[in-house]
């Protein structure tokens, strides 16, 4: 008799930007590109995110409700990137780590805002426990790129193109060539080329239009990520950082764009579930709704 093939259900949420209250943090920290993200946050940025625990945490009954079997997390957890902002934001999303191996993630830019010495560090400490590597051998500076194998049918490979942003005004993202080469290297790996690939990264390649971001605020390798991802016979990128739930057919390319947007940004609410059987995936967006306070696959 013919197995059967399951169908694997992933929930892909992002930049939930977990803030702790401005009054919380000492004077003496506020410098360089944290007080200028810390006097946006005075200015109103942060009313969007008020409710961040509480949607948080619908998401997390959201997960158990639909038998989720893999949850993304594409960066953007924090406003300042401060130890305590990251310290919460892994605490409301425990729940959503168990088991660990059923977890994969990155740093957005927000994550390792300014540069101390150890922005990435800090990162790595809060969330040392989801950043177990399937293939090590293939890790080029930290973590990543972080390889997951998930079944036998699915691979997930986590870039990192997050660094700390010293000009205020700046807000771009980058991988480094060692992680592409490293990703061109992978992709060609007999125990993953033939899985369903995802290729996932905080920046978004591409904008909902199909256009490059801006240079003080995309990818600035972004081509050169796209050229790479070309050798996936089927798959899917996964992104965040813009704050907008969108799916764009990447032309020329085996495996579409996915951006979860903000799950917990007030009237931008979103992410997807991505179910994949043989290497087939159908994307169903979800959206928050106030009134009932819960996540629903209907706006
Ligand atoms: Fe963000
Ligand atoms: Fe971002």
């Amino acid at each position: 008799m013919s197995k059967i093939k399951k169908v694997t259900r992933i929930l892909h949420f992002s930049d939930t930007h977990v803030d702790l209250q401005i009054r919380h943090m000492a004077w003496k920290r506020w410098f360089s590109k944290r007080a200028i993200g810390a006097i946006n946050l005075l200015r109103g940025r942060s009313k969007y995110f008020d409710d961040t625990e509480k949607k948080i945490a619908a998401l997390i009954q959201f997960k158990e409700a639909q038998k989720i079997d893999l949850v993304i997390h594409t960066g953007d957890y924090t406003a300042l990137g401060l130890e305590s902002e990251l310290k919460l934001a892994k605490e409301l999303v425990s729940p959503l780590m168990n088991p660990p191996q059923r977890y994969v993630t990155v740093p957005g830019n927000h994550d390792i805002y300014v540069h101390e010495g150890n922005s990435h560090y800090r990162f790595s400490e809060q969330f040392c426990s989801v950043l177990q590597n399937d293939l090590p051998e293939y890790c080029r500076g930290g973590h990543w790129p972080l390889i997951r194998l998930v079944g036998d049918d699915i691979a997930v490979i986590a870039v990192n193109s997050s660094k700390p942003n010293p000009i205020p005004w700046h807000s771009n993202g980058m991988i480094p060539q060692e992680q592409l080469d490293a990703l061109e290297e992978v992709l060609q790996d007999p125990r993953v080329k033939e899985r369903y690939i995802f290729i996932m990264t905080h920046y978004a390649p591409r904008l909902a239009n199909g256009k490059p971001d801006t240079k003080l605020h995309g990818l600035i390798n972004a081509d050169d990520f796209l050229k790479r991802c070309k050798a996936v016979k089927s798959g899917a990128i996964l992104c965040g950082h813009i704050h907008k739930t969108y799916h764009l057919d990447l032309e020329g390319l085996a495996c579409d764009l996915y951006c979860a947007g903000s799950a917990t940004m007030d009237r931008h609410e979103g992410f997807w579930v991505y179910e994949v059987k043989e290497k087939q995936l159908q994307a169903s967006p979800v959206f928050w709704d106030g009134k009932e306070g819960c996540y629903s696959y209907h706006k």
